[in-house]
């Protein structure tokens, strides 16, 4: 078993391990010893394959759990109400702790109940996915959905530990493990060109031999990103490569367009349309991106105007008045914030969601 601990106050470890499912309860104990109650939020999808083994594992716990419909639509306010007041009703205390079992809709809202009720319990994330595993699940933001746009109501709420079984992704399908894809080329992009190697020179069915690696090398990548700006206020931004764009394609879709494949999309988009703004002085490096793109499938344009994802990108959060602040590489493994105008951002979108021109 792999153990990387990300550094902020308090600290916290990622165990990663193949059947480390079965060892939840004791991994639960090693970090909070004299929990009674364990309340565990899942969805409909994932507690069919790993609810049983995980409560196998809790037998010295009294154990309650709060399954969701698997999707965004879950990712809101009234779900979150909806567990909260389960919650009350079974009368779990501050000494008590939350499991968020499943992909990055459970983990943001469970992680988001953590962060509110009572004022604030401990939780623990179990990823079952690979975008889970490699981002949501690591640095503590917690999240609903807000009719306006997505996590725009959440809070900083840092796991009491995260617990990662490699095996979990077994299950998904490809368009699911695709979305962990497209986050490992975005932190192979910010700060990894080995990783960026990798990824160039794996097939999709072998990235399954090396998934241990390639997520201890995510989660150390963003576990020093989060350790030293832990609130979002600077460095952390990096993490938002792609996100901007991808957050409005996901809105725009309603979000039948996943997480993974709207920031992968977003990315090309970005570079794209930075490029023929010559916004990057590096003219190799929209190549390099899309080739690495394109061999994993990704889309790199989408089907929506640019006043749609404009309209979108308006209500993201990290919009400041008439600016914005956007992530643009510089060479693989290196990229810098970019404060640009609202006007600017629109042109980067209208040049870069068509491929030639
Ligand atoms: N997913 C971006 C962040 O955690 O900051």
């Amino acid at each position: 078993m792999k153990k990387i601990e990300i550094a902020v106050e308090p600290a916290y470890n990622v165990f990663i391990g193949e059947n480390i499912l079965d060892k939840t309860g004791e991994l639960l104990t090693a970090s909070k010893p004299g929990v009674s109650s364990v309340y565990i939020i899942t969805d409909d999808n994932v507690s069919a394959l790993y609810l049983q083994r995980v409560k196998d594992s809790l037998t010295m716990f009294k154990t309650f759990q709060y399954i969701l419909p698997h999707g965004e639509g879950s990712k809101s306010g009234v779900s979150l109400l909806k567990i909260v007041e389960s919650m009350a009703k079974n009368q779990i205390c501050r000494d008590d702790v939350i499991i968020a079992l499943g992909g990055g809709v459970v983990g943001d809202i469970a992680g988001f109940a953590a962060a509110v009720y009572l004022r604030g319990i401990d939780y623990v994330q179990v990823p079952t996915t690979f975008l889970s595993a490699i981002d949501s699940s690591v640095g503590g933001k917690t999240a609903v959905n807000l009719t306006a746009g997505k996590n725009l109501m959440g809070a900083f709420k840092q796991p009491l530990c995260v617990i990662f079984d490699p095996l979990t992704l077994n299950t998904l399908s490809d368009k699911v493990f695709a979305d962990g894809t497209a986050e490992a080329i975005k932190y192979a992009v910010l700060k990894s060109p080995s990783l960026f190697e990798t990824l160039s020179k794996t097939s999709r069915d072998s990235l399954m031999n090396i998934i241990s690696d390639i997520v201890s090398e995510c989660v150390c990548i963003k576990g020093d990103i989060v350790s030293r700006d832990e609130f979002d206020r600077g460095e952390r931004q990096l993490l938002n490569l792609g996100h901007t764009i991808g957050h409005a394609i996901e809105k725009c879709s309603n979000y039948e367009i996943s997480h993974g494949h709207a920031i992968a999309t977003g990315m090309a988009i970005m570079i794209n349309g930075a490029s023929k703004l010559a916004l990057t002085s590096n003219i190799d490096i929209k190549r390099q991106i899309f080739s690495l793109l394109e061999k994993y499938f990704f889309k790199t344009t989408c089907e929506f105007s640019t006043d749609e994802i404009y309209n979108a990108v308006l209500s993201d959060k990290k919009r400041h008045s008439q600016n914005i602040n956007i992530i643009l590489p510089t060479q693989i493994g290196q990229c810098e914030i970019r404060k640009i105008t609202l006007e600017t951002m629109k042109d980067i979108i209208r040049e870069g969601n068509f491929k030639n021109g």
